[in-house]
């Protein structure tokens, strides 16, 4: 619960339940039915858009979902002005009011749980487990971000000075947002953006990611049905290189909320900076190299299930994801033979069954780079396992994880985004080089430690940079309010979203004082 006492974290489902499983089939098979539609949506209309193109199921490439068109340049320029005017209103209402508003997302968004888990397995391969807490991750930023919306902008800020005068704080909404966000939390992501930019004051358009534009449209029109101003929100799906790069140099842009890619950062950063006029503020979320250190009392079973959920968990889309497990060579073959026993026993399949543990990676480039990475660690590395494919494998872009061992510590230069663990072996004075090797990388986003000794838990935290550190457990999955997340140097500016510090870099300050 919030400090005001309103639930801030989402219930979800049990699909060990036959009720909670039935409901599901019932959401799927309306899913299933409909011709689903995504396209620029301006002032709560879909628009025609241009370059129609059909949206498939990565699961099984010839179901098709339904289609989207991208938004044309001058749909782009009738958004930003349309958010800019309605923008003043809402900044005006204040915290409270947009607070209001926040929560009844929240609460449509729980309402219409069932149909996005559905739409989240079709377009973007979630299992049902991902799909729910999704949905939940989703709510729980709108319900978060209204709390500190009330605690931030419900009115000034009395500050101190000499005897005669007032001073006081006031933070006010920047204008519009372009929120730009990734295919592999095309709700969580795609809202958190939108509720924190929102809740500070400003209007925002939003460009989802290629791969998922129908779940983004079903979140607009849930927001617009639950009392959003149309104007408010609108949706720009498109590709990057187009609508995007459009989008981050448009005149009518007063801030970018980007989370993507290290290198997609890099050129908005550019694009941002060979832009005319006001300094925007650019909050990037990137990817990460992350890390797990074990060491010698570490407790083997809880070591396979914490790293079982972190490497293979959403099929390893995830930019929280375990990507290289350091265990020392004294205890390697124990904890390898372990995982490859739990690796086995991974059901690789539809998203959409609950009985699936992993589903489809996102799209067929996607596959491409992973088997081109599993052929260099053929090569180079070790292939220690692979888990096993069902035999409809070949419809859709499903994939085998793997367990690997590297032959260096610095063998991974930069993120490898999907299910595949690579494992490097220390020996007993190497511990301080290998560190100092993954630092140099530049990234820090996620770090797991498995240890019963504190200080050696201490010195892999202070010497491997992370934004998110986990002692003895998985180290995915951040709740909101509770692990505020995000990342440092390559991987990401903050503020870390569901934090209390989230809402800072949406706003504008202004210090007023009066000699009175
Ligand atoms: P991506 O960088 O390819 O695309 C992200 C978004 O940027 C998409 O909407 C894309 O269309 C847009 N884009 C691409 N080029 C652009 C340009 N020139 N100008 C403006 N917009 C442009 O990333 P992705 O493949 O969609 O997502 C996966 C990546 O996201 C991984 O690296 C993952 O680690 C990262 N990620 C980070 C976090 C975090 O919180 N740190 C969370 C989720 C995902
Ligand atoms: N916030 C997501 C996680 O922690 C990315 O896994």
């Amino acid at each position: 619960r919030d400090m005001y006492g309103d639930r801030l974290n989402s219930l979800g489902r049990d699909y060990s339940r036959q009720e909670d499983r039935d409901t599901h089939l019932q959401a799927l098979e309306l899913v299933d039915r409909e011709k689903l539609t995504s396209g620029p949506i301006i002032n709560g209309r879909m628009q025609a858009g241009i370059n129609a193109e059909d949206v498939t199921n990565p699961y099984w490439r010839d179901d098709i979902l339904g289609h989207v068109s991208e938004a044309s340049p001058e749909d782009i320029d009738t958004a930003i002005a349309n958010a800019g005017r309605a923008q003043i209103a809402w900044d005006r209402k204040g915290g409270h009011a947009r607070a209001h508003v926040l929560r009844a997302m929240a609460d449509c968004l729980e309402e219409d749980l069932d149909r996005l888990v559905a739409l989240l397995s079709r377009e973007a391969g979630k299992t049902l487990n991902d799909g729910v807490a999704e949905v939940r991750e989703a709510a729980d930023f709108c319900r978060y971000y209204a709390m500190l919306a009330e605690r931030d902008f419900g009115g000034p800020e009395a500050l101190t000075g000499p005897a005669g005068e007032t001073n006081k704080l006031i933070l006010h909404g920047r204008g519009v947002f372009a929120c730009i966000s990734p295919w592999n939390f095309p709700l969580a992501i795609f809202t958190g953006q939108i509720a924190a930019a929102l809740a500070a004051g400003n209007a925002v358009v939003a460009k989802p990611a290629e791969q998922t534009p129908l779940i983004a449209a079903e979140a607009v029109r849930v927001f617009h049905r639950c009392g959003l101003d149309p104007n408010l929100l609108a949706l720009l799906p498109g590709k990057g290189e187009t609508v995007g790069a459009k989008l981050v140099s448009h005149p009518g842009i007063d801030g970018v909320a980007f989370t993507g890619g290290t290198e997609t950062a890099w050129a908005i950063n550019k694009a941002i900076a060979a832009r005319p006029g006001p300094i925007l503020p650019f909050i990037a979320e990137t990817g990460g190299l992350n890390a797990m250190f074990v060491d010698t009392t570490a407790l083997r079973e809880q070591v396979i299930d914490d790293v079982l959920v972190s490497a293979f968990g959403s099929a390893g889309q995830r930019c929280s994801a375990l990507r290289i497990l350091y265990v020392p060579k004294d205890r390697a073959q124990i904890l390898i033979d372990g995982l490859k026993g739990a690796l086995d026993a991974l059901v690789v399949g539809d998203p959409a069954d609950p009985a699936t543990d992993v589903g489809p990676v996102i799209d067929a480039e996607s596959r491409k780079i992973l088997e081109d990475h599993v052929a260099r660690l053929e090569k180079e590395g070790k292939v220690l396992a692979r888990g096993n494919l069902p035999e409809e494998a070949a419809r859709g872009d499903l994939f085998a994880p793997v367990i690997a061992e590297i032959p260096t510590p610095d063998f991974l230069e930069k993120e490898v985004f999907g299910p595949i663990l690579h494992i490097y072996r220390y020996g007993p004075n190497e511990l301080k080089s290998v560190t100092e090797k993954l630092a140099g990388r530049g990234y820090g986003l996620t770090l797991g430690v498995h240890s019963r000794i504190e200080a050696f838990a201490d010195q892999v935290i202070r010497l491997v940079p992370a934004g998110n550190v986990y002692i003895n457990r998985s180290m995915t999955g951040a709740v909101v309010g509770v692990q505020p997340f995000g990342g440092e140097g390559l991987s990401g500016t903050g503020p870390k979203a569901g934090g209390p510090n989230s809402l800072i870099r949406y706003a504008a300050e202004k210090a007023i004082s009066n000699n009175i």
